[in-house]
């Protein structure tokens, strides 16, 4: 990773081992199962054609490639990611696809971007893992030029994440090790309050701040359902590191709690989402708040 900012992170160190592994091997299917968040943002990419775009916490490169895709090579496509597996996997697919999008391995919270480098920053789901949010939101801003666009989605709540959590709750009481979900703590579901989000933001530059609350109706084929539920999440987690007994047991009761989401060949469900969009503000980039940088 570049410089090797935060390398010694938990976030770094997470997505530099079995997590970001699992993305790289499940990349086809993630991007499936998450196209519908990627096509809202790339509605927004569209309305406001930029010359540049970053793509934070860019991952396998998904998002990146879409947007390189709609404005073409004359404009510049940057995707930043922690994890150097995720990084590798975003590169081998922009080679194979003659993308002009290119990749940065660095920790988005700490580079140090060219200031005023971007028109517009998005993410899809990459925002939430940083443990300085205002200090990242501030170094995003001062990477951004005056009224660039910032475009993200990231997820409610568990409880209106119910097959987001479906595994984790019916197996907890076979897993006394399955570690509990920590509210507000970087993670999948730091952002779930739209009061965080907004005090996130106001002091870290930026402005006109709008959270839209966006439910996604996703699918993917029912025989690649045990694929997520064994790889993914806390239990995914959880079967991969530890010696678990009656294994066997715990997936047949993760898997029967996904009953109700099956319709014949696919399975559906519902994503709950915030739409998170906001403007850098006027004044000096190098002003914008937050503890870090
Ligand atoms: C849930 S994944 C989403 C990946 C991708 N945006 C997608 O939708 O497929 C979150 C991503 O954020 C990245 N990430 C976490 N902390 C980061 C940081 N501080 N700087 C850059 N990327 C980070 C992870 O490595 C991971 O690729």
């Amino acid at each position: 990773m570049d410089g090797k900012q935060g390398a010694d992170s938990p976030q770094c160190r997470l997505w530099n081992g079995p997590k970001g592994q699992v993305w790289v091997e499940l990349q086809s299917l993630l991007d499936q199962v998450f196209k519908p968040l990627e096509d809202l943002l790339m509605e927004g990419v569209q309305a406001g054609m930029p010359d540049r775009l970053l793509d934070v916490g860019c991952g396998t490169g998904s998002t990146t490639l879409a947007a390189a895709q709609i404005l073409g090579r004359r404009q510049r496509c940057i995707g930043i990611d922690i994890s150097e597996p995720m990084i590798a996997a975003a590169q081998s697919r922009a080679r194979q696809q003659n993308s002009s999008a290119a990749f940065v391995c660095a920790d988005a919270q700490r580079h140090i971007f060219d200031p005023a480098g971007f028109d517009a920053i998005i993410s899809r789901i990459g925002v939430m893992f940083f443990d300085d949010p205002p200090g990242a939101f501030a170094n995003l801003r001062r990477a951004a030029r005056e009224d660039a666009t910032l475009s993200f989605v990231a997820w409610r709540s568990p409880a209106e994440n119910p097959f987001m959590t479906a595994a984790e709750r019916a197996t907890a009481a076979l897993l006394p090790d399955l570690p509990p979900r920590q509210p507000g703590a970087p993670g999948q579901f730091a952002f779930a309050e739209e009061v965080h989000i907004r005090n996130v933001l106001a002091p870290s530059g930026w402005d006109r701040v709008e959270v839209r609350s966006v439910d996604l109706p996703c699918r993917l084929p029912e025989k690649d359902l045990i694929l997520l539920i064994t790889r993914m999440g806390p239990l995914g987690g959880l079967l991969q590191e530890a010696d678990i007994d009656d294994r066997a047991r715990v997936i047949e009761t993760a898997r029967a709690a996904f009953d109700s989401y099956v319709r014949g060949t696919e399975v559906h469900f519902t994503l709950a989402c915030w739409l998170v969009t906001a403007r850098a503000s006027a004044g000096s980039a190098s002003a914008a708040g937050g503890s870090d940088a």
